[in-house]
């Protein structure tokens, strides 16, 4: 049983002022790989913040998946604040969710998202809008059972 926390990051929606169709969005998804979703939570577009919750919740769930912040305005800081948090980056989750997403937009290639593992979690940024969040996210859905059994150090045959 694969733990999860999903963390909303929207100026808007922490204000109130737009709800957060994503995080429900990414809950649902999770079902497929029957992953429980422990903490869901909508806060502002504050690097420390983001840093801060990344960092509380990286000892208590096996995956957190951030929603918004990864594009090109001026208050988008999610890849910023999870590269400072990450031991490692996996630069092929990232990679795997553009490619796909190239095949449905040209604009995502604007998404900055990054992946990587701090401790014994596992991070991955998504976009914002709940389409995006969600073609993104089902882009590697079926690797992340694997990553978190290697993650918490598996020595299981990878081959198939
Ligand atoms: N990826 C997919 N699969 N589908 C999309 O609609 N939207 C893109 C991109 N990635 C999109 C996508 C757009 S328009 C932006 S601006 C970036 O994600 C960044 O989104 P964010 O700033 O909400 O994180």
């Amino acid at each position: 049983m694969i733990t999860a926390c999903v963390l909303t990051m929207s100026d808007r929606a922490a204000e109130g002022k737009r709800e957060d169709e994503s995080g429900p969005a990414i809950r649902e998804l999770l079902g497929k790989i029957a992953a429980q979703v422990k903490h869901s939570e909508v806060i502002p577009d504050d690097k420390e913040l983001i840093k801060k919750k990344l960092v509380e919740y990286s000892s208590q769930v096996d995956l957190i998946l951030t929603t918004g912040g990864t594009g090109l305005s001026p208050r988008d800081v999610t890849p910023e604040a999870t590269a400072e948090v990450v031991d490692r980056q996996v630069p092929g989750i990232a990679e795997a969710m553009r490619a796909e997403s190239l095949n449905k937009t040209p604009r995502a290639m604007l998404s900055r998202a990054i992946a990587g593992v701090r401790g014994k979690a596992l991070i991955i940024n998504l976009p914002g809008s709940p389409k995006a969040a969600v073609e993104n996210l089902e882009a590697v859905l079926e690797v992340i059972p694997h990553a978190v059994e290697k993650i918490k150090g598996s020595t299981e045959e990878c081959a198939r």
